[in-house]
């Protein structure tokens, strides 16, 4: 098969090389991929927004299946797209991928059909949301209705706070039009949980767990950023709350789009938070995350081409999802300053110390071959390493190890990353 993954990142490279480990596969092309992604695929220089280029490529090429990795060209219709010209592509529709694109659709869709989350208001007009802060309790959570990067999110302790923030979001654009809507909603606590799994629009089966760090700095503190760090499984993710889930959270998600008239085919990501009253939604995702991704795909046993291609036809219910009984961490080094403000072109040293090393993996995100064919880093997330191990403890060690191998200038990650598991 030739298959085409659209998206340039840590999770593109883990989906590739998830992709490359089956017989299925004859040919990897990525649009437009990165230089780490370059190795096990063909780049192609089309931007994963170019819905009409990566049409004209796929059929062209005579591609048998997409799979898309990013939220913005699924939450644009890239399925819709493809479908109309009868090309095979894997995530949802438009329609469906809103779960994620409007936070607004999503809290009234768990509101209706009674899934847990945090309690909410949705507003469209700023002066109604400044009002409603008056009467409100602190902390209170303000959230950009659309797309932010991962950044629409404002935690906000005072009143004063909060109103800066609606501002901000609604009137400035600080997020462009992903803030003509806002949710204002509840502060919870609890340990947070990602959890993906794959739909084929009425069954639904989850992978491992994962837990994410957002922070840009040790401790969770500094900025928000796409994630510095994840390990996975997550030893707070017990059977009692897996039960739970699938309960009250998971199935009746699916349920929910489908009534709703909007079947969902794809990845749902279910951001969860382990409250005191229990597991509460805290976001949905239409797309693997990154990088929980590079933990849970070096897991998963099943040929991923299989299982894409059940969720696509209908055939879920026929897969047996498989993990590997042992755990995965991935460090995230970045460019000093991220999220902010970091250099870029930087050259990359240490790459090939991770060939033919079972069990670690050396994910690219913000990287590019310059003239010299060097490998330079291109963003500010610029690698994800990862490692297995027998265990969290082991499979941390082991990748802290192999940050140790990798150097550029301005290299920076977090040193505490799965440091929770001790407190498991
Ligand atoms: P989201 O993009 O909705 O997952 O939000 C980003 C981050 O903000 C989450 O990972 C949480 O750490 C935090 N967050 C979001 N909603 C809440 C909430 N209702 N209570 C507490 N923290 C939240
Ligand atoms: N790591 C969080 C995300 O992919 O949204």
């Amino acid at each position: 098969m030739k298959i085409l993954i659209v998206g340039s990142g840590g999770r593109e490279h883990a989906i590739a090389a998830s992709v490359a480990k089956s017989p299925k596969a004859d040919k990897i092309y990525c649009a437009p991929g990165n230089a780490g992604i370059g190795q096990i695929a063909q780049c192609v220089p089309i931007g994963a927004m170019e819905f009409d280029k990566l049409v004209t490529f796929a059929k062209e090429n005579a591609i048998d299946l997409t799979i898309v990795g990013m939220d913005d060209p699924l939450v644009g219709g890239i399925v819709d797209v493809f479908e109309a010209e009868g090309l095979r592509i894997f995530g949802p529709r438009k329609n469906a991928a809103i779960l994620e694109g409007s936070k607004a659709f999503s809290k009234d869709l768990m509101k209706k059909y009674n899934i847990p989350t945090a309690a909410y208001e949705n507003f469209d007009d700023a002066q109604e949301a400044l009002a409603y802060l008056e009467t409100a309790d602190f902390p209170i959570v303000l959230k950009a209705d659309g797309l932010a990067l991962g950044k629409g999110v404002l935690i906000c302790n005072t009143l004063e706070e909060a109103k800066d923030g609606v501002k901000s979001i609604m009137l400035d654009k600080q997020f462009g039009t992903a803030g003509n809507r806002m949710v204002i909603e509840e502060f919870m606590t609890g340990r947070e949980v990602s959890v993906l799994s794959y739909v084929d629009g009425k069954t639904i089966k989850t992978m491992t767990s994962a837990q994410d760090h957002k922070r840009a700095k040790d401790g969770d503190q500094g900025l928000n950023t796409g994630g510095m760090g994840t390990f996975s499984p997550s030893p707070f993710y017990t059977e009692e709350v897996d039960k739970f889930c699938k309960e009250h959270i998971y199935q009746a998600t699916v349920d929910a789009m489908a009534a709703e008239g909007r079947e969902f085919k794809g990845i749902i990501f279910f951001g969860l938070m382990l409250t005191p009253k229990g597991p509460k939604v805290l976001e949905y995702n239409a797309r693997f995350g990154d990088p929980e991704a590079q933990v849970v795909l070096p897991r998963m046993k099943n040929d991923i081409i299989d299982v894409v291609e059940a969720c696509i036809d209908g055939t879920l219910d026929k897969i047996e999802l498989a993990f590997e009984d042992n755990a995965a961490v991935c460090v995230v080094l970045a460019s000093d300053g991220y999220p902010i403000k970091y250099e870029k072109g930087l050259e990359i040293r240490g790459l090939e110390q991770f060939e033919g090393k079972d069990g670690y993996y050396c994910f690219h995100a913000g990287t590019k071959l310059d003239e010299n064919g060097r490998f330079v880093t291109n963003g500010g997330r610029v690698l994800g390493v990862t490692a297995k191990g027998a265990d969290l403890k082991e499979a941390r060690e082991n990748a802290y190890e192999a940050t140790k191998w990798i150097d550029f200038d301005n290299k920076y990650m977090r040193n505490d990353i799965g440091k929770a598991i001790y407190e498991a």
